[in-house]
């Protein structure tokens, strides 16, 4: 991808999933990676650094602000800037509505929602001042179709649409670009904590692909957001999904 080479990319949830093969994209691309995570990230620091350029793990909770500035500050005291922020992490807590906690809504609203609004608004000054910027966030298909037992998380991730529109809208005069990806259904944690008959006999056989996706997939439409190749695309939201619509 071309305009990679020797960026500096902190993405959030990279332990594991989809943050991770992200965090190895952009290092095969040239870039160096700030590991952001809640959990241990340093296994994807080594894996990182194993291809050529520089990677920091900083422990984060993307639901504080303080720890999202932090995250931030590290990132430039170490690297100098943040070309490109990709604010991946994410989590579940999915039940029916009939039997949703508030506790539920509210966890995941925190993490996947004010988790995207607190890193952003962290990384912005130093993306305003340089007037260049590149903000990802990942989506879902279930922010864009709803998904039974997924209240919490459609408003979420239908939301962080909202906020990226809104931000590209904003800012697209100052040199920044703001786009999401919403993948479809990825083999990762995430989905491997689904119950194994829903997975199968309700989600598998409605993907067109007839197959779930690889978080490589998703890791190359962040690289290719991320470079110059997508320089006139800002507000968007590309699915990464199998042509499954639920
Ligand atoms: N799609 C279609 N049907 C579903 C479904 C789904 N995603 N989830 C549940 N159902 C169906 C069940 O098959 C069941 O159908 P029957 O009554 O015909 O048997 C009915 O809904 C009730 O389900 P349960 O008996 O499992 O009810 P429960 O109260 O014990 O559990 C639940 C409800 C917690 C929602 C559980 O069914 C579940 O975890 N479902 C999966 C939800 C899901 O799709 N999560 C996606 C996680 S991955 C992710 O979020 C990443 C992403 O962005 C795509
Ligand atoms: P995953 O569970 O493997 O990775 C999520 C990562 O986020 C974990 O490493 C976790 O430690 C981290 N995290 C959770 N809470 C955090 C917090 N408060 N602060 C910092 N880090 C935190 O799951 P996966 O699948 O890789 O998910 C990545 C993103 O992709 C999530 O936003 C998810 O909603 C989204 N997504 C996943 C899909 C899938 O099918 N797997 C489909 C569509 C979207």
């Amino acid at each position: 991808m071309r305009g990679l080479k020797d960026k500096v990319v902190v993405i959030t949830g990279a332990a594991s999933g989809i943050g991770k093969a992200s965090a190895l994209r952009f290092a095969e691309e040239g870039a160096h990676v700030v590991v952001a995570d809640f959990a241990d990230g340093s296994a994807t620091v080594r894996e990182v650094e194993a291809k050529g350029v520089k990677s920091i793990y900083v422990q984060t909770d993307v639901t504080s602000i303080d720890s999202a500035r932090a995250m931030i500050a590290k990132a430039i005291e170490v690297f100098g800037r943040v070309d490109v922020l990709i604010n991946n992490a994410g989590i579940t807590k999915d039940a029916m509505m009939k039997k949703m906690a508030k506790e539920s809504f509210d966890a995941v609203i925190a993490v996947n929602l004010t988790g995207v609004f607190n890193c952003t608004s962290a990384a912005l000054p130093s993306m305003l001042e340089n007037k260049s910027g590149v903000v990802l966030t990942t989506s879902s298909i279930v922010g864009l179709f709803g998904n039974i037992g997924q209240t919490n998380y459609a408003a979420s991730k239908w939301g962080v649409i909202g906020m990226t529109k809104s931000w590209a809208k904003e800012m697209a005069k100052n040199g920044l670009r703001f786009n999401c990806v919403a993948p479809g259904f990825i083999g990762t944690d995430m989905v491997r904590k689904i119950p194994a008959e829903v997975l199968q006999e309700k989600i598998i056989v409605k993907i067109p692909a007839g197959r779930l996706g690889e978080p490589e997939e998703v890791a190359a439409a962040f690289a290719f957001l991320a470079s110059d190749d997508a320089q006139f695309i800002n507000g968007t939201v590309l699915s990464v999904d199998g042509a499954c619509t639920i």
